[in-house]
């Protein structure tokens, strides 16, 4: 919610998901999200993990970065009806928004962890069969995506698979239902949020050829899966990118404080609420498509 009093920050990836706003608006957010990459990639295991993990009975998995855990829930269902017993453990930087452990499958743990911390607890290491990770661009910093894949890579047994979704954040599509429909206020802002991606030395470019960045980084077997939203999914996607955008005006100074700025906290909230206007009249913002990228470490 807006609050033209609270002080301005400047983005910082190590913080910004430990602050008091990730609480259940991100969560209930998440939630969404999850469902929105579940609709749009039809699966929890990618069909080369599926057969890995076929006629096998124990498995360890780690998901990092793990919010609420929806994932790990999923994988939980699909892995029972198989008949595999698994170690599902979920690890986060906040525990903020873990579901009570008295509602999870009891083979489901949340574990608050830094995953990028150096060196990660021994017990760890080299324990996994299966490391997924998605939704974790805000965490990279100038396109390094070597401390995600060194974690990976670590908490994997050898022959273990990494998975990794993502959707497109290099690219903004705002998409009007006729083309009589005004998008200035949409395209503005989708503008905006590219141009402060590229000036902080990364505007997730790097998501067009994940695939390559993950098999130079030493995982073989490496496939990329690009899957294009659903036209019908995508006023949820347009309502999960409201509900950030609307989070942003915490990074734009009040008019008060900095009148000069090229965007004060009020012009960004008049330019909020446009877009929003722009969107109920079916506007569409969205990323267009998932990328998706598993492979394995070397046996
Ligand atoms: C966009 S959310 C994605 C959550 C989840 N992977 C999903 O797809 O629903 C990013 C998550 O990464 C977590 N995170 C950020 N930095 C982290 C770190 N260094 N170690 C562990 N988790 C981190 C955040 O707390 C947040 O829950």
């Amino acid at each position: 919610m807006t609050n033209t009093s609270e002080e301005t920050q400047v983005y910082d990836s190590t913080t910004f998901w430990i602050a008091p706003a990730r609480n259940f608006r991100t969560s209930a957010r998440l939630h969404l999200q999850h469902l929105l990459f579940q609709n749009t990639l039809d699966h929890i295991l990618e069909p080369n993990i599926q057969t890995f993990v076929a006629g096998r009975k124990e498995l360890k998995v780690a998901d990092l970065g793990c919010g609420n855990g929806a994932w790990l829930n999923d994988l939980y269902d699909e892995l029972s009806s198989k008949g595999i017993s698994a170690q599902l453990d979920g690890y986060d930087i906040n525990p903020i928004n873990f579901p009570a452990s008295a509602f999870l499958p009891p083979s489901v743990t949340l574990k608050k962890l830094d995953i990028l911390a150096k060196p990660l607890p021994a017990d760890m290491v080299g324990a996994y069969d299966i490391v997924h990770a998605r939704a974790l661009t805000s965490i990279i910093v100038g396109s390094d995506l070597s401390p995600v894949l060194s974690a990976a890579l670590a908490l994997l047994k050898p022959g273990g698979w990494l998975q990794w979704e993502e959707s497109r954040a290099d690219t903004w599509v705002v998409q009007p239902p006729a083309p009589d429909v005004s998008t200035t206020a949409c395209d503005t802002i989708a503008h905006m949020l590219k141009a402060a991606g590229q000036a902080r030395g990364s505007g997730f470019e790097f998501l067009g050829e994940l695939g390559r960045h993950v098999e130079e980084f030493g995982f073989s077997d490496v496939h990329s899966l690009s899957v294009n939203l659903r036209p019908r999914d995508l006023k949820a996607w347009t309502e999960d990118y409201l509900m950030v955008w609307e989070e942003l005006y915490v990074f734009f100074p009040p008019k008060a404080e900095k009148p000069e700025a090229p965007m004060t906290r009020e012009a960004w909230v008049d330019l909020f609420a446009k877009a929003v206007g722009e969107t109920e009249k079916g506007v569409a913002i969205h990323q267009g498509a998932i990328v998706s990228v598993v492979g394995r470490k070397a046996i």
